[in-house]
């Protein structure tokens, strides 16, 4: 049943696309020192709108110039990067693919820069990051409402605010880091605070027909998001109050069954949760056709896929179209090349454990 892949897929504020197929985000490390657009970074993304994926991932792209994660990073955090943005945006657009940027800021797993201040709820002691003051927040909120515009005069169909894996906006969820005595922390609705005033502010600085939509670690897993199940849960339904147009769920392994009840799987536990009109993504480990179907019978409305999309950049046809079978690693660097990854990126991929060998093929 290809068709539950491959059937356009609506969001509240409007936006139709071609099917349920994803690129995810993917930090690469292939944009240029100053944060601007690369032609790696360019050709490595349009390549898989080529492919079919009906949504393309930008990479984690900081808002801020003290959110900015890696070296490398394509930036948003600036109006002189606005032509990068929308020079991808055309190129994709003009394959029947849509881009989403993933607006973030890295917090206290920001790059250490002569200069530049850490921030976090609170500070870290020894490891030079600092509490954010009440300035700094209302500023930070800004920079995501800055992102977004520049992302809707740059031509994108959406964005996606990083609000999983341990970045600044689930930093402040989290209830044994966010220990602050203000309005910004303590309590649930406080920690809630912060990515929930992003969303409201990010959504009243965009038109309605524009996707904003979010993405939440659902659990306190690998990549901590400090929340609970249920906690998690609440989170996506007030940020769809708010008006968000998609809870994108990032699982790492989408097979799995929640922590909390073994016999509800996440993707189920989100699409009840919150209302019908409001697509529930997840990724985690789709490799197959079967991989993909099977979160849709869980309830999920698309599927976002990184590694497969690395190997497979032409997934949606091979596999789910056609009925293929994907590249699986480990996989060589002359193949990575192949399927346009720059040589950056192609370093990045060797830091993942089995995913590059040094034989031939
Ligand atoms: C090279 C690489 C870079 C990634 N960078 C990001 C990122 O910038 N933002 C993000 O939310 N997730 C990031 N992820 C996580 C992926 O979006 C995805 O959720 C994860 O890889 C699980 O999916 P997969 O098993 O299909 O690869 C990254 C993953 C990989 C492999």
């Amino acid at each position: 049943m290809p068709e539950c892949l491959l059937t356009p897929l609506r969001f509240p504020a409007g936006l139709v696309v071609p099917n349920r197929l994803w690129l995810a985000p993917m930090t690469n490390l292939q944009s240029h020192a100053d944060g601007s657009l690369s032609e790696d970074e360019l050709a490595w993304l349009v390549a898989r709108a080529r492919g079919g994926f009906g949504v393309i991932e930008s990479c984690a792209t900081h808002v801020s110039l003290d959110g900015q994660g890696w070296a490398g990073e394509w930036g948003i955090f600036s109006d002189a990067l606005t032509p990068g943005w929308r020079r991808a945006a055309e190129s994709i657009g003009e394959q029947g693919s849509h881009l989403f940027a993933q607006l973030f800021h890295a917090g206290e797993r920001a790059l250490r820069e002569e200069g530049r201040r850490r921030l976090s709820c609170t500070a870290i002691p020894g490891e030079e990051v600092a509490e954010a003051t009440e300035a700094e927040i209302e500023r930070i909120i800004e920079d995501f409402a800055r992102g977004a515009e520049r992302a809707v005069e740059a031509g994108l169909s959406g964005v996606e605010l990083h609000g999983a894996h341990g970045y600044l906006l689930c930093q402040f969820l989290r209830a044994d880091r966010n220990t602050r005595g203000d309005r910004w922390g303590g309590s649930y609705e406080n920690r809630l605070r912060l990515i929930r005033t992003v969303m409201r502010t990010v959504r009243s600085r965009v038109p309605s027909t524009f996707v904003v939509g979010v993405r939440l670690s659902p659990e306190n897993g690998t990549f901590l998001s400090g929340l609970d199940l249920d906690e998690s849960l609440r989170t996506a339904a007030v940020l769809c109050e708010e008006g968000a147009d998609f809870i994108h769920i990032s699982l790492w392994d989408s097979k799995a069954m929640t922590a909390k009840r073994p016999e509800q799987h996440p993707a189920r536990a989100f699409r009840e949760a919150l209302p019908a009109e409001v697509p529930v993504i997840t990724a985690g480990e789709i490799w197959t056709a079967e991989d993909a179907r099977g979160q849709r019978e869980h309830g999920a409305d698309a599927v976002a896929l990184g590694r497969a999309g690395i190997t497979t950049p032409d997934w949606p046809r091979r596999v789910a179209a056609e009925g293929g079978e994907p590249l699986r690693p480990p996989v060589t660097a002359e193949q990575l090349r192949e399927r346009a990854l720059g040589e950056k990126f192609v370093e990045y991929m060797r830091r993942w454990p089995g995913f590059v060998t040094e034989e031939e093929s």
